[in-house]
């Protein structure tokens, strides 16, 4: 099996599934000399762990990493470093009705058709606990990146109900479960979710992640780009459908004048007008901020009655039991960012290697 490994020089190979005894992931490329910790790394993985409110799964696990290798007297060696993340909460006999069964919209058919055997228990692979290793990794990508580049993720939608974007203020983002900007939202999408777990359903969603202070110059013409970079890397989170930049599909609705940033020097420093672009030009940042937005499906574990087959390809009904997030672009906010920060860190050491 391919596929388990992200990056050129910056490299994260993930492994484990979702009821196996951990995760975790090895990274390569990590310059030696930067200061690294398992508190520190913890403190993204706190970010993104399930079973902090009740809009997610209730699924509990501290997600406490545990640092293997690469790291001496509290540095990097410039070796690999090995992540581990144990699971504890894991209650296998809730998937014991899929293990014969495939879910509709989850991976189980795929998985089945392709390897003719499957890890079942919480969707084994496919399972978003894999991205805690990515969120690990991420951690470690940002020290690369620097302080002055921040990554921040918020959710901006989930089902029909949208943030008023006049409302943004990021500082509500860490005083509330959603990672909502937006206050005066919190209060609907509350009931909202409420009603749709209630019914044992699922919503999807949609996530904005700005990045400020990113060098001029990261992104490699032409498959390399750091536009298709980020469609890539936020392409694997499980249950993402679709990704834009900038203006992104509303483009399409602008004329030139509209869409086009115009450039402008003051006091001998370059700025834009305006940021449809989303911080790429030729697929190479240009300065401004990085404006990338993506959607999640709405979770297909529900408890609503469902038709599927079975591994012996009769028709048969399924309805999912087990802990499921009702809606998966909650926590799909710092899995985000991390994906970011992966593409952002190893286009960045890439740019060193050009010089
Ligand atoms: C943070 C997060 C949590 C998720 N939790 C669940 C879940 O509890 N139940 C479920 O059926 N799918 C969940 N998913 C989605 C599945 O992992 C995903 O739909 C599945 O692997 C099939 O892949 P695809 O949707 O990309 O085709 C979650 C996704 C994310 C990003």
């Amino acid at each position: 099996m391919t596929g388990n490994t992200f990056g050129k020089i910056f490299k994260v190979t993930t492994w484990g599934e979702s009821h196996g005894s951990g995760l975790g992931c090895i990274i390569d490329g990590v310059p030696a000399d930067i200061k690294l910790d398992e508190k520190y790394i913890q403190s993204f993985l706190d970010k993104r762990k399930p079973g902090q409110s009740k809009y997610t799964t209730q699924r509990k696990e501290d997600d406490k990493v545990e640092i293997l290798s690469g790291v001496f007297e509290g540095k990097t060696t410039g070796t690999p470093i090995s992540l581990l993340i144990r699971n504890n909460d894991v209650k296998s006999k809730d998937y014991a009705d899929i293990k014969n069964k495939f879910r509709p919209g989850h991976a189980d058919y795929t998985y089945q058709m392709k390897y003719g055997f499957r890890d079942y228990r919480g969707g084994g692979r496919a399972s978003a606990r894999e991205t805690a290793a990515r969120v690990a990794a991420s951690a470690i990508a940002r020290k690369i990146l620097g302080n002055k580049v921040k990554i921040r993720g918020a959710l901006i939608q989930i089902g029909k109900e949208k943030i008023s974007r006049k409302n943004w203020d990021w500082k509500q983002i860490p005083k509330n479960d959603f990672f909502c900007p937006d206050k005066t939202q919190l209060k609907k999408w509350e009931n909202y979710i409420n009603s749709i777990r209630k019914e044992g359903s699922s919503v999807g969603a949609v996530i904005e992640i700005n990045v400020s202070g990113i060098d001029i110059g990261l992104g490699e013409p032409v498959f390399d780009k750091v536009d298709a970079l980020l469609a890539y890397g936020i392409m694997s989170i499980p249950a993402v459908k679709g990704i834009e930049i900038g203006a992104g599909f509303e483009s399409a609705e602008l004329r030139g004048e509209e869409n086009s940033d115009q450039i402008l020097a003051k006091k001998k420093k370059t700025s834009f007008k305006s940021n449809n672009a989303g911080g790429t030009l030729g697929g190479i940042t240009s300065g401004q901020d990085l404006v990338i937005r993506f959607v999640v499906k709405p979770t297909s574990s529900i408890l609503i009655e469902r038709g599927t087959i079975d591994i012996h390809g009769k028709n048969t009904k399924i309805k999912t039991k087990g802990r499921h997030d009702p809606c998966v672009g909650i926590r799909a906010v710092p899995i985000g960012e991390a994906m970011v920060a992966l593409v952002l860190a190893d286009l960045k050491l890439i740019q060193k290697k050009n010089k």
